[in-house]
């Protein structure tokens, strides 16, 4: 085993706007969570309303955003509960994600010049910010945070542990590697509601919508039929085979991601006597959830191979490539590194056009409210 290798280099959506354009999926589950966000609206115990301090910001966040294109219909529906139940009261509203993430597209989103609609602009009291700051971090004030949501964000851990020998993703990890994972990823979960629960004023809400490996062992791209990620290794090897990577670039190439179980998503939360407890963390909800791929239920109703093999492969290229153009020697010159990347999703295309019923990204999400409770639950 070696050090951690740090995972921020690796971690960033395609930017201008391209990420929100190409994950229609990505809305679909968000949108999903609306009823979840809108009950955890309903239980916030907003004193204001009820003689404290109208003065007082209700503060909204959401971590690991992107471009916020896809969450901003939900964020609109929240901040409209927010108001029906709080006149009077502004609402803040942040967007968190990397330094690297391309934040110019959260503000034309949120500004209503996006491709996203315009969910957020003309409200009077409504401010909106944006943070660079990880989510692996304190990000906003102690006791300042209302309603925190993050979706499809939590499942980038902060570095990977060590190489996978003969795959790409931790799902095709085994034995000391999957045991290596399996404790980064518990380890960075257990810090993010950490941090979170410092945020919360007692009262408060997340609701946390992650990938994970659901009660049935499905995950991402692994629903039945072609496996996504087993299709991801095995084209980087053939490319590794032919000679258009190094054994080296192959070997460096890992997701710095891990897919929790229901089980390890409840373990902190559940353990009596654990920092989270202590801290006034208590699960409210959690479910499973499978969200059909958007691209293959067009195509299974239109017949249109030509739209679909492009469509899903652009979906794939929103969250993938920076992984496949880092594990490239990047000392090797850029056309080259581009050309192979180009080469290797054709390949991926190739797949799909040859059997496009094997091919498909469901969405395997766990869908989680979570409370802090403790004294003065009004403030
Ligand atoms: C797949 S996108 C999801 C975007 C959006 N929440 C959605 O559901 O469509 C994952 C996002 O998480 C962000 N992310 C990954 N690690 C992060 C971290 N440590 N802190 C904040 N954001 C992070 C990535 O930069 C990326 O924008």
């Amino acid at each position: 085993m070696t050090e951690l290798r740090d995972a921020s280099a690796t971690i960033a959506m395609k930017s201008g706007g391209y990420y929100s354009a190409r994950t229609k999926g990505a809305k679909d589950v968000i949108d999903n969570a609306a009823p979840l966000v809108l009950s955890a609206v309903e239980a916030l115990d907003l004193g204001g309303n009820l003689g404290g301090d109208p003065s007082r910001p209700i503060c909204l966040a959401d971590f690991g955003a992107a471009d916020g294109g896809t969450s901003m219909e939900m964020i609109g529906r929240a901040v409209a509960a927010l108001r029906a139940k709080a006149p009077e009261r502004p609402v803040v509203l942040t967007y968190t994600d990397l330094p690297s993430n391309d934040f110019s597209q959260v503000f034309r989103n949120t500004q209503g010049n996006g491709s996203a609609g315009d969910h957020l602009t003309g409200q009077d009291q409504l401010f909106v910010f944006a943070s660079g700051t990880s989510f692996y971090r304190q990000v906003l004030p102690r006791a300042s945070l209302n309603l925190g949501f993050s979706a499809t964000a939590m499942h980038w851990i902060t570095g990977t542990p060590c190489p996978i020998r003969d795959h790409v993703h931790a799902v095709g990890a085994q034995g000391r590697e999957l045991a290596a994972f399996t404790e980064q990823g518990m380890q960075d979960w257990a810090t993010i509601l950490r941090h979170r629960a410092a945020e919360l004023v007692p009262g408060g809400r997340l609701v946390l919508v992650n990938f994970c490996i659901d009660e049935e062992g499905r995950y991402l791209g692994n629903t039945g039929g072609a496996n996504m990620f087993d299709t991801f290794n095995f084209l980087w090897q053939r490319l590794r085979d032919d000679g258009a990577i190094t054994a080296r670039e192959y070997q460096n190439t890992n997701f710095p991601q891990f897919y929790k179980t229901v089980e390890q998503f409840r373990a902190p939360l559940d353990d009596p006597h654990g920092p989270l407890r202590a801290a006034g963390l208590s699960l409210e909800h959690i479910e499973t959830r499978v969200v059909p791929c958007p691209y293959k239920a067009e195509y299974l109703a239109n017949g249109d191979l030509d739209a679909f093999a492009p469509a899903l492969v652009g979906t794939l290229r929103s969250w993938s490539e920076t992984v496949f153009m880092n594990g490239l020697d990047p000392t090797s010159p850029a056309a080259r590194r581009h050309s192979v990347v180009e080469r290797f999703y054709k390949s991926y295309e190739d797949e799909i056009r040859a059997a496009p019923e094997d091919h498909a990204m469901d969405y395997v999400h766990v869908y989680m409210t979570i409370a802090k409770d403790g004294p003065g639950a009004r403030f």
